[in-house]
């Protein structure tokens, strides 16, 4: 996978180096940051100049790789200790996207069981990072058509609204939530997208518009508390977000403002269908209440570019996932299948 395409690829191995796209300067920017250490991995990761959940796994599967080749001794068992604990570095980084926790434990797994030297292990952990990031774009588009079953018959052309980025730029290409929407642009399906603009990090207006604009894709920025009044005038069609963690139950985490979009939807009889690959299924929890969501600096809510926004003595409280209820779901789009949320505990045996 190379950067010589149209396409947006958030991710790229290139001479030796990870070269991320700076999310945290678009649109205004369209710049790399390159990353040839672990601990440069998790700081990206933690400041968000890569992020959405399948990209987080991706991009931490390189930087194990990038942890492994930073460790000199030839001794498996030294070696394994090491790798080890650059995965629990890389883990520290962000809590709700359970991509990484995945992209991690599948980097360990395969530097346990590969038999060879160091040397040898080091270049499969590379072949397996790399294997990630193919196989994540091909979920992606398969995601994508999966998700033309779902789209109601009329009208002929819809109104998708969708909430942060699920895009390109949130996957190792073309997106989930996104990647549904791009499958219906190309089928003639679509209207025009409605992107909440996402408080308080503003990845729909910043993120999904840019991308939507680099497709020719017709976009309508409108702010999260907008949304129910747009459904309330009959402007929205359905709505498709992605997802960073969902539990067995069907309940599942995403973008804060994303639990309030779908009682909207329900209130106003707007289908609401998360897009997700399966990794980001965790069935080791029961049901959404287990979830870490991850906390963000008060700053996020606090200040509007450097300016502060409220009188001294304000205290904030800026949770970046909630939770949305599985009875709120209409169905889960994924690479196997679309299933409704109640059922989703039959595919445990079938997770790969
Ligand atoms: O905080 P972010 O920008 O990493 O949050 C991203 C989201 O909430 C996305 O909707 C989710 O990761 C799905 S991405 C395909």
């Amino acid at each position: 996978m190379n950067s010589n395409s149209n396409q947006i690829y958030p991710v790229v191995w290139q001479n030796n180096q990870v070269l991320l796209i700076d999310q945290t300067r678009l649109p205004a920017e369209y710049s790399h940051v390159a990353i040839s250490r672990s601990s440069d991995m998790a700081q990206a990761i933690k400041t968000m100049i890569v992020r959405g959940a399948p990209a987080i796994g991706v991009a931490a599967a390189y930087g194990m790789y990038l942890g492994a080749t930073e460790i000199e001794t030839e001794d498996l068992q030294e070696f394994l200790a090491h790798l080890q604990q650059v995965g629990d570095l890389l883990k520290q980084t962000r809590p709700t996207a359970v991509n990484l926790f995945w992209a991690i434990a599948r980097m360990l797994k395969t530097a346990h069981e590969e038999i060879g030297t160091v040397a040898e292990i080091k270049r499969t952990l590379l072949q397996t990072a790399q294997q990630i990031q193919i196989e994540d774009l091909a979920t992606c588009q398969a995601i994508g058509d999966r998700g033309l079953t779902i789209l109601p018959c009329s009208p002929s052309k819809l109104r998708i609204l969708t909430h942060c980025n699920a895009g390109s730029l949130a996957t190792a290409g073309y997106g989930t939530a996104l990647g549904v929407i791009r499958s219906a642009w190309r089928e003639e399906r679509l209207e025009r997208v409605y992107a909440d603009e996402t408080r308080p990090r503003l990845q729909g207006a910043k993120l999904t518009a840019w991308e939507c604009v680099q497709e020719g894709i017709p976009v309508t920025v409108i702010t999260d508390s907008m949304a129910a009044h747009c459904m309330q005038q009959n402007m929205i069609d359905l709505v498709v977000v992605g997802a960073d963690r969902i539990a067995a139950n069907g309940d599942a985490a995403n973008k804060i403002g994303t639990y309030a979009l779908a009682i909207a939807a329900k209130a106003h009889n707007v289908p609401f269908y998360v897009a997700a690959p399966f990794s980001t299924i965790d069935f080791d929890l029961a049901n959404g209440s287990q979830i870490p969501i991850e906390e963000r600096d008060a700053r996020e809510i606090a200040q509007i570019g450097d300016t502060d926004i409220c009188v001294a003595g304000v205290e904030f409280y800026n949770p970046a996932f909630d939770v949305t209820p599985a009875n709120l779901i209409n169905a889960i789009i994924t690479e196997k299948g679309v299933i409704k949320p109640s059922a989703l505990i039959d595919y445990l045996n079938v997770v790969a």
